[in-house]
This record gives C-alpha cells, structure tokens and sequence, in this order.
C-alpha cells in the first residue's frame, strides 16, 4: 500500500519530469505533473499525490519559510507574500493546566492573510502559472478563499470563491472582497460549494484549488517540517504528537507526507513521527466517526453544524490520505463541544495567542484526550492553531468581555473602576 509509513522510496517514471511525477494512491497508476490539468486520476478517479525520485532530508533546507522547503516542493520558489516561519509560542500556564510535559502552539494565524492556507496557495498558484490556466476558483468556508484572492491577485490572475452563504465569518469575506476574487454565495454548506466547483472545474471553466489539488498539499507539508526542526533546536527531541483541527483533512494528509517522505530519506526514524491526533467539532465530526469504528472511509455528513465555521464540513475529500496517516503514526481523533471550543479560545486568549474558533479545537482536544488518559502527563505535545482571532471578531466578542461605556471624566471613570 503506498501510503504506508515505510513505503520505499518510489522508482522514478518515464512520465516524470525533473524527478516530479503525479501517482493515484488507489491504483498506482501515474501521470506527468505538469502537461494536463487534473485532480483525481483518470482510470479510478482516486486522489493523486505528488511523488519525488529523492525525497529531501535535513541538510537540503535553507532560508526561511515555506520556500526554505523548496527541496521537498516541486519548484524553486513560487507567487509568494511570503508565508510560513510562523511561531512555535510556549504557553505553560496552559501547558501545567491541561497536564503535559511540553506543550507548544504552533500559529499559523502568523501567515500572510492569517491561516495555513497560504503555504497551500503560494505552491497552488504557482502551479497554475506552469499550466497557464485562466481563472482560479475554490469552494471554501473562509479561509482558502481569503488566501485564494490574496495569492491569486498577487500572481495576477481571476479569482471565484464560492462560499456557504451566512456561514463564513465576516474577516474571512472582508479578505476575499478587498482582494477582488469574485464571490458568490451558495444556498447550501460547504460540501456542496466543492460539489459546484468541482463539476466548474471538471468542465474546464476554472481551476481548482481546494485540497483536492495535490499540489495545495505540498505547501502545506512545511507546516510538519518547520515543526520538527524547530522543535529539535528547542528540546533534541520531536514532539510525541501533533494535534490539528480537521475539516476536509488536507493539513492531516499533508503533515503525514512531510513524515513518510522524512523516514524514506532517512531523515526521521519511523518509531520518531508524531502521533497525528485529528480534533473535529461534535457536530460535524465524519472523520472521529470513521477512526472510532475502524472504517477505510468517512460517511458524509449532510446536516452539520459548529460555531467554528471554518471546520463545519460533512465530507473530508482527504480522508483516504489522512486516516492511514492517524493509524500509521499511532494517534486517534477526537470530537470536541463548541462550549469547549469557546473554552479553549479563551485558555490561550489569556496566554496572548488570539485564535479563530476552529483553531482552538486542537487545544480543547488535547485537553479532552488528557482527560481520559489517552494523552499521557510525560508526551511533549504540539497543537496546532490554524487561523488568526481577527478572522472571525463575532465569536472573539462572544468569548470574550463586553466592553464598557463610561463618562467623558477622569473622576468618573475612577469611579467606575472602583465599582
Ligand atoms: N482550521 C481552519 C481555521 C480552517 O480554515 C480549516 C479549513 C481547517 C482548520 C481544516 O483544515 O481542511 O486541512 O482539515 N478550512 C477550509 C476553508 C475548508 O475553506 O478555508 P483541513
């Protein structure tokens, strides 16, 4: 099976190019990266993932951020902001409260436009230049539109959002608009915004990037790089695991490649990768459902509901990749309340890190498998907080303090201090 931990290192094809090639995850069957537009293989329709003849190891990277990674992407540099190099915050407050050795936050809110997708867009942009496609165009529940308009009006190119209407938080729009993509709203959720741009896509009127597009997912890998090799500097060690909020599961799929290619380098011993630990909202949660029962595959979920809008998805395209990459690795997944989403945003509110709902899950996971003794009070632990707090100000304001009108007077507001 070709997404097992220590799959050898695959012999290059006479489709590749440069030591690129795409291969189907299902069949095997392989095509050249760059000559024809396509997301799921021709034969089986499976999912596609890039595959490299020399997986990179420590010593080929250098520079800072995503493109520090270029050995382990299929360019050298893209349309970039730049993106990545994003902080590995200590908090341990928090760290003492949930009961772990080590906890680290790593803030992918630090990107450009404010969430991890922007290491997906600067590789999915450039792709799109290499295959000289006319409009980009993605479904998404926020962000991947946020960071689509940025990266597509930096590399000069149409941009078409389609996003569940009333279900996006409003920083996320303010994004998309202000970047001039196109955005229309759809009377449906999420799943079915990807069903639309997909047929779109499928009839050659855009192209594709959600994490469909393998080539989103390249970028994405960095976020697993720059973990480990931060935190080695930090303890010599690697983390024992990674939490991450899960939606369509790319993030889960693409921290699971940047591994697999790691230990087939020999880079990283197998028995050293992380225990990836998937954290869903209860309401939307096809991927706890499919771990917990043993399932090859997710049910889709056609009611879903969270406050963290940007993870209320019912159908993880990703779960073939991400789910051997939970049993791989040893780690599990866990569903969380929105009243312990809210919780968690607040727990690391108060140790500076300001987080968007959806983020805030990792957190409120951990604590949940901490708990319940799944997570043991000796793991050294790193979640991950995908989106930045100014994405979604209604939810900040309803976790948080109401401010307070006062008189324009010194002594009043003295008073009112002292009351
Ligand atoms: N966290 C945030 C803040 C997100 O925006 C998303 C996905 C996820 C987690 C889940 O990541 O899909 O890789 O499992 N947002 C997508 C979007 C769906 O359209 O912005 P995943």
């Amino acid at each position: 099976m070709s997404l097992e931990l220590t799959a050898p290192i695959p012999e290059e094809p006479s489709v590749a190019d440069d030591g690129t090639w795409l291969e189907c995850i299902e069949c095997g069957e392989q095509f050249a990266p760059f000559d024809d537009v396509r997301y799921t293989c021709d034969d089986c329709d499976g999912l596609l993932e890039v595959r490299y003849a020399s997986p990179p190891t420590w010593d080929d990277f250098e520079g800072r951020g995503v493109w520090r990674y270029n050995a382990a992407l299929p360019f050298e540099e893209g349309v970039s902001l730049p993106e990545g190099a994003t902080p590995l915050h200590t908090v341990p407050r928090l760290e003492s409260d949930v009961g772990v050795e080590t906890l680290r936050i790593k803030h992918e809110g630090m990107n450009p436009t404010g969430s991890f997708k922007d290491r997906g867009m600067t590789v999915g942009v450039r792709v799109a230049k290499e295959l000289g496609v006319g409009r980009l165009a993605c479904a998404s529940t926020g962000n991947t539109s946020a960071a689509l308009a940025a990266y597509g009006a930096r590399g000069g190119m149409e941009t078409l959002v389609l996003l569940p209407a009333g279900k996006v938080a409003a920083g996320k729009i303010a994004q998309a608009a202000l970047h001039d993509a196109r955005i229309l709203e759809v009377d449906g959720n999420f799943d079915s915004c990807l069903d639309i741009v997909q047929d779109l896509a499928a009839r050659g009127e855009v192209y594709l990037l959600n994490s469909l597009n393998p080539f989103r997912l390249e970028g994405q890998k960095t976020i697993g790089l720059e973990i480990l090799e931060e935190f080695f500097d930090d303890y010599g060690t690697y983390p024992d695991r990674i939490v991450l909020p899960v939606g369509n599961a790319g993030n889960t799929s693409a921290l699971y490649k940047a591994f697999r290619e790691l230990v087939q380098s020999g880079a990283l011993d197998a028995e050293d990768v992380p225990k990836l630990t998937g954290v869903q909202a209860e309401g939307a949660a096809p991927m706890v459902e499919a771990i917990e029962n043993g399932w090859d595959e997710t049910r889709r979920w056609d009611d879903v509901e969270t406050r963290a809008t940007a993870i209320r998805i019912g159908n993880p395209v990703n779960a073939p990749k991400a789910l051997p990459g939970i049993r791989e690795t040893g780690g599990t997944a866990v569903a969380v309340s929105d009243e312990e989403i809210t919780e968690a945003q607040r727990d690391l509110a108060a140790e500076g890190v300001g987080v968007e709902p959806a983020s805030a899950a990792s957190v409120a996971g951990l604590r949940k498998l901490r708990e319940n003794g799944t997570v043991s009070e000796d793991e050294q632990v790193v979640c991950l907080t995908t989106g930045h707090l100014l994405k979604d100000p209604d939810a900040a304001f309803e976790a948080g303090d109401d401010p307070e009108p006062v008189p324009n007077d010194t002594d009043a507001v003295l008073e009112h201090l002292a009351e």
